[in-house]
């Protein structure tokens, strides 16, 4: 009934507050989302060599993502196939075997069961080792160095998953031929938020900025002549991916080092060189961006010296869901091999000043869903329908002459994205 009520109100712009923080429809998103999109797991660059591996969290279940002896990465599942112990319990490593603390099973880096304590004397020849090796996720693939899996054995493919996002993704991933490292762990801190409000967030509220973020404005962390300035951007929606959210730069491409300009003249296309360093037509900074469920990126820059120059960092970040109104995130900081370490310590420095769990947007952005999440548990949010509205009676069309895939909006501030948003989100819940 519930979803019965918010499809027939996302017509109308309207979504019920309800959502952020309901354990029915937490327990839905688990078997209907979670199970079935492809998410994302983390970045090639943390397991470099033979053996090394993380472990990552889809909602509940645990995965061993490692680097298997040939040089492919394997997603595990955390869960010994004799009683079902958690065989890894660290959460970074490198190894050649796994063993089981419980009775001592043992499986090779790739998942093969090689070890089984007195088993010819208590299987006799019964127990086939090839049959009850760990469990792989059902699908899991790479994109340029990000990793992700898929519960659903049906589901299509990674490629066809992220479709027209890709041209969007690749201006992220593919500035310099030797492309991303993650640089330490990923940052993780416990919100209590619902994980779709930092999705559409990311990709759909650019409204915010001017507010929330005005203080980082106006002592001059986030770059820009005074708030209202963010509020005339490009929003774009690419299925079936998700959507990329950009706004105009204050110096445009001024912050990467010189080699890293020159290589991203010569991977990426001409029309996306010009998207990020500007020509008479477009000038804007492909920012933020979001891919469904539960990832997003942030390719922003940040003034870390007062009067200095803005320096570029990126960052991607998963809202994981722990719980109804629960999230853990994890958040990535990632920087071109090759840029000069003058550069990589800048960038990191902006990374951490914003955002990460002590950045000041960070703190503003998690405030404001935090809030949202606990007046969504009440009784008074059951009918409570909120304004998702902005950009459908203004008249805004979309731009014709947009070099990218999907559809854009010349306007930062508008909510079509989150509309789409939460249209890709019924779609997988009403799935049965
Ligand atoms: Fe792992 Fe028994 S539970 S060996
Ligand atoms: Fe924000």
């Amino acid at each position: 009934a519930a979803l019965e009520l918010f499809r027939s109100k996302l017509q109308e712009g309207l979504i019920p507050s309800h959502i952020f923080n309901d354990a029915e429809i937490f327990e839905l998103e688990k078997d209907r989302i979670f199970t079935k999109a492809w998410m994302f797991l983390g970045h090639e660059s943390e397991i470099p060599n033979p053996g090394d591996y993380v472990v990552r969290y889809i909602v509940d279940d645990s995965f061993i993502v490692i680097r298997d002896e040939n040089g492919g990465v394997q997603v595990l599942f955390n869960s010994c196939s004799h009683r079902g112990m958690q065989i890894c319990n660290v959460e970074m490593g490198n190894t050649s075997h796994f063993r089981c603390p419980y009775h001592g099973w043992t499986y090779k880096n790739n998942g093969n069961l090689v070890g089984v304590p007195y088993g010819k004397e208590l299987y006799g020849d019964g127990l086939h080792r090839d049959q009850w090796g760990l469990k792989s996720a059902a699908k899991y693939d790479t994109y340029h160095g990000m990793i992700f899996a898929c519960l659903d054995p049906d589901a299509v493919s990674l490629d066809e998953y992220l479709g027209g996002f890709k041209w969007y993704l690749d201006i992220y991933l593919k500035k310099s031929e030797q492309g991303l490292e993650v640089v330490g762990a990923p940052q993780r801190w416990v919100v209590d938020a619902d994980w779709k409000l930092g999705a559409d967030n990311f990709i759909g509220d650019g409204y915010h900025t001017g507010v929330s973020h005005r203080s980082t404005i106006e002592i001059g962390v986030l770059p820009g002549p005074n708030a209202d300035f963010h509020k005339d951007g490009v929003q774009v929606y690419a299925d079936p991916g998700g959507a990329g959210f950009i706004y105009s730069p204050p110096q445009s491409f001024n912050g990467y080092p010189p080699n890293i300009v020159e290589s991203l003249k010569r991977n990426l296309k001409p029309e996306q060189v010009e998207l990020l360093i500007g020509n008479e037509n477009y000038h804007f900074f492909p920012s933020h961006a979001g891919m469904f469920p539960n990832l997003s990126l942030l390719n922003a820059p940040a003034i870390i010296e007062q009067g200095g120059r803005p320096v570029p960092y990126l960052t991607m970040r998963t809202w994981n869901p722990i719980g109804p109104g629960k999230i853990e995130i994890w958040s990535w900081f990632l920087v071109e091999k090759d840029a000069p370490d003058w550069f990589k310590e800048a960038s990191y420095r902006g990374y951490v000043l914003t955002f990460g769990s002590s950045g000041t947007l960070e703190q503003d952005d998690t405030e404001n869903w935090r809030s949202i999440s606990k007046v969504a548990k009440g009784s008074m949010a059951r009918n409570h329908l909120l304004n998702y509205q902005m950009g459908m009676t203004s008249g805004i069309q979309p731009l014709t002459d947009w070099p990218g895939p999907g559809t854009a909006y010349p306007k930062a501030y508008l909510e079509a994205n989150s509309r789409s948003f939460y249209g890709k989100y019924l779609e997988y819940m009403e799935r049965a």
